[in-house]
């Protein structure tokens, strides 16, 4: 299968299942925010304000895991099929080069309560905020409820993915995911 390279500020490239990054791929503009993480850097400008916004209303979000290289995702595909087994792994967890961690676009958020990681189900207030206000920062949920067939993976409340503000809202208000997103485009551009 052919690999893709990003190219510079592409905020709409496809990274799934059928549409791998180069083993070699790593983000020119990736910045380091912590020991654990680093994110592109107009992703983490953009979570800055998300998160400031939902500081406001006294919801706390944090980073969990942003950008991943190819060899972490590696490590991390191996843990998950040792506790879990291949088939519940391929549901949660890309394999190398499938993950769109690798852009350094996609954030996995933890939300906070008295300082403590809570459990992230779309019951709870400040992920119905999330969902329901993050395209205006330029993120989208990119697995949603009842698009598995579509994207391939479980239903994933945590993990947002930076695709630009035009095309995150686009998305929210049609219930669209970026597969979608990209088959439509392709149909209009040819
Ligand atoms: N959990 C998503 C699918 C990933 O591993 O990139
Ligand atoms: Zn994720």
């Amino acid at each position: 299968m052919e690999r893709k390279k990003l190219k510079e500020n592409n905020f709409e490239i496809l990274v799934n299942k059928n549409n791998p990054l180069d083993k070699s791929f790593i983000p020119k503009d990736l910045i380091i925010i912590d020991e654990q993480n680093s994110l592109n850097l107009n992703t983490y400008c953009n979570y800055i304000r998300l998160k400031n916004e939902a500081k406001k209303l006294g919801y706390h979000i944090d980073i969990d895991s942003g950008y991943r290289s190819y060899e972490y995702q590696s490590m991390l595909y191996d843990l998950f099929v040792n506790e879990y087994g291949e088939e519940y792994a391929s549901r949660y967890c890309a394999l190398p080069g499938c993950s769109e961690h690798q852009t350094g676009l996609a954030i996995d958020i933890n939300i906070l309560r008295n300082n403590k990681v809570i459990k992230m189900t779309d019951k709870i207030e400040e992920v119905k905020w999330l969902h329901s206000n993050m395209n205006n920062y330029g993120f989208i949920l990119r697995y949603p409820k009842d698009k598995e067939p579509i994207t391939g993976y479980n239903y994933e409340p945590w993990h947002i993915r930076y695709v630009g503000r035009d095309i995150a809202t686009y998305l929210y208000l049609n219930n669209l995911t970026l597969e979608e997103y990209m088959k439509v485009k392709k149909l209009v551009l040819k």
